[in-house]
């Protein structure tokens, strides 16, 4: 028997509200809205993955969240076989990644052609940074994890960290019983994540919190981990200035550093495992601070010019800020099906354009 209609919105609480087939308002455009159809609702209404997870919960997010652009997280690596039917439709369409195609990694900064900026140029970047997402082997992701397997995790990944030498050497700070002033600095600072992201409180990202949350930096703050927010690690290189060879080389030395201690959810099909299905392949995104205040101005070329290059333009207070003083967020777009040195290149050629184009002006 097919359930009734449930319209989708904020005044939903919690998936024992969802009582039948979501319905979206007119003019949703999340990928949610688009392919979750009642013939794949009504397969997977009932269903959990391999970690328990409910399909209602890796979709509660963007049923919530109108304006979601997927609205979709995923409870373990098994959710994307496990969903498929919805999972292949939202990776094809989003990454042009097909179900028989392979992700392949290249993390040798060594092939990167990015020769470095006329000092005019670099003098027109704030700051480079670039990151990269990973998770657990033989644990569910943020939306199914438990407050006993968070500090498994937490514990593993301190432990991987200790055995870090010379310049990637540093500390570990639990979220919890931070004090609010140095919390808030990091994050104005831009090392720290914000807190009470909507999209992950609706897929039960946020439990617990802070509990099982923390982050590990180096003394210089050009290395750090994020531990238990989104993904169980991001690893996170980054420095004032333009040299983007270097920051990717230290990424590349201390993701491999990890890998060669903690096993990574991944396969070949789909790369590292993420919760969000944009992240999955490298979750890359190598990104710059960048002055751009002239081509900022003409909003249609400067999108042109990014989708070009298969960049995409944020605000300096990470996803959904805005600008502040002309100072834009430009990260490469793709993270599946690309290797991690493509997807740097995609950045610096997609900032080289931009920042021709800005003096042109
Ligand atoms: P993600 O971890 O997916 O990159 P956000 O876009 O939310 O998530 O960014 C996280 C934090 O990193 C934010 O504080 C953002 O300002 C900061 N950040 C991103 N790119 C840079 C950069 N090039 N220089 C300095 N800070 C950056
Ligand atoms: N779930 C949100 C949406 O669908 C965010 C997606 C991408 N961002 C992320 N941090 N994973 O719009």
């Amino acid at each position: 028997m097919s359930t009734p209609n449930v319209p989708c919105g904020l005044h939903l609480n919690s998936i024992d509200d969802l009582t039948g087939y979501p319905v979206f308002p007119e003019g949703t455009k999340s990928l949610l809205s688009k392919f979750n159809t009642r013939e794949i609702w009504e397969k997977y209404k009932d269903k959990r993955d391999a970690y328990n997870v409910p399909y209602k919960l890796c979709i509660f997010s963007g049923v919530k969240n109108l304006d979601s652009g997927i609205g979709v997280y995923a409870g373990s690596h098994d959710s994307y076989k496990v969903f498929s039917d919805l999972m292949d439709q939202i990776i094809a369409y989003y990454h042009k990644h097909k179900p028989e195609d392979k992700h392949v990694s290249d993390m040798d900064a060594s092939k990167l052609r990015c020769p470095p900026l006329m000092s005019d140029e670099a003098a027109m970047i704030v700051s480079t940074r670039i990151r990269v997402g990973r998770n657990l082997e033989g644990y569910p992701l943020a939306p199914g994890v438990t407050k006993e397997q968070r500090h498994e995790i937490m514990e593993k990944v301190v432990r991987a960290c200790s055995t870090f030498v010379g310049d990637l050497k540093g500390t570990f700070y639990a979220l919890e019983g931070m004090d609010e002033k140095t919390k808030n600095q990091l994050i104005a600072d831009h090392f720290l994540f914000k807190e009470g992201d909507r999209f992950l409180e609706a897929c039960g990202c946020n439990r617990d919190w802070p509990s099982g949350r923390g982050i590990f930096h180096n003394a210089d703050k050009t290395f750090l981990v994020w531990v238990n927010e989104e993904d169980q690690l991001r690893i996170i290189s980054m420095q004032k200035g333009a040299d983007i060879l270097a920051v990717f080389e230290r990424l590349s030395r201390a993701a491999n550093h990890i890998e060669s201690v903690a096993k990574f959810s991944h396969d070949e099909h789909l790369g590292y495992i993420t919760s969000c299905p944009t992240n999955l392949g490298t979750a890359l995104r190598a990104s710059v601070h960048i002055k751009l205040p002239k081509l900022a101005k003409r909003k249609d070329e400067f999108q042109a010019i990014a989708d070009k290059y298969y960049v995409q333009i944020r605000g300096i207070h990470g996803e959904h800020s805005g600008s502040v003083g002309g100072v834009y967020d430009i990260s490469n777009k793709r993270r599946l099906g690309r290797s991690e040195v493509q997807l740097v290149q995609d950045m610096y050629n997609g900032i080289k354009a931009m920042i021709t184009r800005e003096k042109e002006l």
